[in-house]
């Protein structure tokens, strides 16, 4: 059966690709409300517009924060200490997140606050909270028949405690600290193990003190006004815990390689790297942020070989927590037992993911045995040709997902819609990692590189020499779209409004005289796109991941057309990564603009001085850019061609070409 919520994914050999993954989930919620209550404006870039962190954002504008969006930044208005009481009760939705920790903040108020969410956050465990709360003094009201929410807190004034945690729960430290805020006194979480640290990392860059002694965190409150938190820009890291299904995904399928570009690299969050390189998993990690500077960002390259099992326990637990299902993938498709204990945590996520996990795996005849606190995995055939229900369950979904991606057979979803809730764009980077690579595609030759630096002339020569070979200059498009949002009138700089318009975009492709070309809304915009406007536009354009992932798509499957020499900035990192053939055109920054110069003398009377810094304007956006920045491409062929004439550069790629299988 197809309905829109349920999708069928099936076997890739080889994932290959380059992604950057939304904003971190639990950065985005504690960044929300913690800038809601600071002093001043805050701008949060990388924010995941997920359902469950925009649910975020409404209850603290219901609280009196002024909250700005335009796609992944969000710009906060903070009230200063204390919330102001909202009109109605607060809906959380699915956030169990976004439930616990607004509630530590929300019981240090001087008024009360109803709070709710969808089904399955009112059967969540809230007693946990209710309870160290209520031991600071505060009034806390579950509505729920089982100690869940609905719920009320509030309007009673908090006193510090020290809190020996029961369960290992980042959420109720966080909740406990939050409240602590609000506290005379030193308020002190002590851990069974150590789990996340983003609150205190965002609280101490927001300049509050917290004091970690082994397992214990303790901080101190201001009482009831509330602490003063400076406002500041807060830059999300991509979610590790999404770029987690892609690192498994291409780990465990050898040949595969995917790099996941600006993830969140937080030690508290990323044990399944260690977890993977002790099942045998190519890795490679650079980190990109310098280590003082708050949340540790990189890039993280994964390549795909054989795995073997492994035990998974103790204090690496709360680290892995939610990638434990993925977990569990690698151990089917690894050799031997993989085995999770002391996860009981599990019981009591989304769904109870022990049980969701084990049967999902069984319903692709893999071999599992469930446990009270994990499970037990035998590698083997993971075979498919099944529906899988996530029972609502946003990780079940996309665990399943990768199952028909890295099996033998193809899974269909059912339930997807909640994915949403942590991964919007899921889908499209599924797509991305496993398209157009399929075996037997016909020869690409990459060509990279900065503007000016010839790669227009080089690779349609390339073209020419190569017998039925087609040119495809990728800028053009980017140009196109740019073009296309001038003459509509829709402001380059908003990404919702040019994706709204690509969507309305009628966009065809045609080749002819040895190029592709393309029309849209039946136009060929020719030479239009050549206009000072569009080059001063098209970069910001092409900085809008819709825009990308759109033109990414449409440029791999060019592929079937023929041969193809395509030039531009990502061709051989992220549209066709799996290509033998690519290049890397560079020249210096003089000799590019004097060629761009004598380019433009016909059109705009410009100086050489105005040529060069919009083009390294451009060489700017386009090389720092979080989604497919302009870079070398590994294993591509760099091309000085500063001191070179054309037709020794075309050669030399003709050459190496020829040369190779
Ligand atoms: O090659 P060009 O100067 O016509 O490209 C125009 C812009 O499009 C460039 O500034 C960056 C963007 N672009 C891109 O992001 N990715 C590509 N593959 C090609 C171009």
């Amino acid at each position: 059966m197809v309905t829109t919520n349920s999708r069928t994914v099936a076997p890739c050999s080889r994932i290959v690709g380059e992604l950057t993954v939304p904003g971190d989930k639990s950065v985005s919620h504690r960044a929300a409300m913690l800038a809601a209550l600071a002093t001043g404006e805050s701008t949060l870039t990388g924010f995941l517009a997920s359902e469950d962190c925009l649910n975020t954002l409404s209850a603290v504008e219901a609280l009196g924060a002024t909250v700005k969006r335009k796609g992944t930044d969000v710009t906060i208005s903070g009230t200063g200490g204390v919330f102001s009481r909202p009109n109605a009760a607060l809906d959380l939705g699915n956030s169990g997140t976004g439930m616990r920790l607004l509630v530590g903040l929300l019981a240090g108020q001087p008024f009360e606050t109803e709070l709710t969410g969808d089904a399955s956050l009112c059967s969540r465990p809230m007693r946990r909270i209710q309870e160290p709360l209520e031991a600071m003094g505060a009034c806390v009201e579950l509505s729920g028949e089982t100690g869940t929410a609905p719920m009320r807190v509030g309007s009673a004034p908090l006193h510090a405690i020290s809190y020996p945690l029961p369960v290992a729960s980042a959420q109720v430290k966080s909740c406990v600290l939050l409240a602590g805020l609000y506290a005379e006194g030193t308020t002190t979480v002590i851990e069974p193990r150590p789990t996340r640290d983003h609150t205190e990392q965002l609280l101490r860059a927001m300049g509050v003190p917290v004091t970690v002694d082994g397992l214990s965190v303790s901080l101190d409150g201001f009482g009831a006004a509330g602490p003063r938190l400076t406002a500041g820009s807060i830059d999300v890291p991509g979610d590790f815990s999404s770029a987690a299904f892609w690192i498994v995904a291409a780990a465990c399928r050898p040949g595969s390689r995917v790099t996941i570009r600006n993830v969140g690299l937080n030690p508290r969050r990323t044990a399944l790297l260690d977890v993977l390189k002790r099942m045998g998993a190519g890795l490679s990690i650079t980190q990109t942020t310098d280590a003082a500077a708050g949340e540790p960002m990189g890039d993280v390259t994964v390549d795909g070989s054989p795995l073997h099992g492994t035990t998974v326990e103790g204090n690496e637990i709360p680290n892995l927590i939610d990638e434990l299902p993925l977990v569990a993938v690698a151990g089917a498709m690894a050799d031997g037992v993989t085995i999770i204990r002391g996860a009981e945590e599990l019981r009591v996520k989304e769904s109870d993911r022990i049980a969701t996990t084990v049967a999902m795996l069984q319903a692709v005849g893999v071999q599992v045995e469930e446990a009270p606190d994990g499970m037990t995995v035998t590698g083997g055939p993971v075979t498919g040709n099944v529906a899988i229900d996530s029972h609502g369950d946003h990780r079940i979904a996309m665990c399943a997902a990768i199952l028909g991606l890295v099996g033998e057979a193809p899974v269909e979803v059912v339930n997807t819609d909640c994915i949403a809730t942590s991964y919007p764009s899921f889908w499209d980077d599924l797509e991305r990692v496993s398209s157009g690579e399929e075996d037997n595609v016909n020869v690409v030759i990459a060509i990279d590189g900065p503007a000016a630096s010839g790669k227009s002339t080089v690779a349609r020569k390339v073209a020419a020499a190569l017998d039925d070979a087609l040119y495809v200059d990728s800028g053009a498009i980017y140009r196109g779209i740019a073009w296309a949002a001038l003459e509509r009138g829709v402001d380059v700089h908003d990404a919702d409004a040019v994706a709204r318009m690509l969507a309305d975009l009628d966009v065809g492709f045609f080749s002819r005289d040895g190029a592709v070309g393309f029309g849209i809304d039946g136009v060929e915009p020719g030479m239009a796109i050549r206009t000072r406007a569009v080059n001063d536009s098209v970069s910001p354009v092409a900085v809008i991941p819709a825009v990308r992932v759109q033109v990414v798509k449409w440029l791999k499957g060019m592929a079937a057309l023929g041969t193809l020499v395509m030039e531009g900035r990502d061709i051989g990192t992220a549209v066709f990564p799996g290509t033998p053939h690519k290049f890397y055109l560079d020249a210096s920054a003089e000799e590019r603009t004097r060629r761009r110069h004598r380019e433009m003398a016909t059109e705009d009377a410009v100086d050489e001085d105005e040529v060069g810094k919009s083009l390294r304007r451009r060489d700017k956006i386009d090389s720092s850019r979080k989604m497919d920045p302009l870079q070398v491409a590994p294993g591509a062929t760099r091309i000085d061609s500063t001191a070179m004439a054309i037709d020794e550069v075309v050669e030399s790629i003709v050459a190496a070409v020829k040369g190779m299988p």
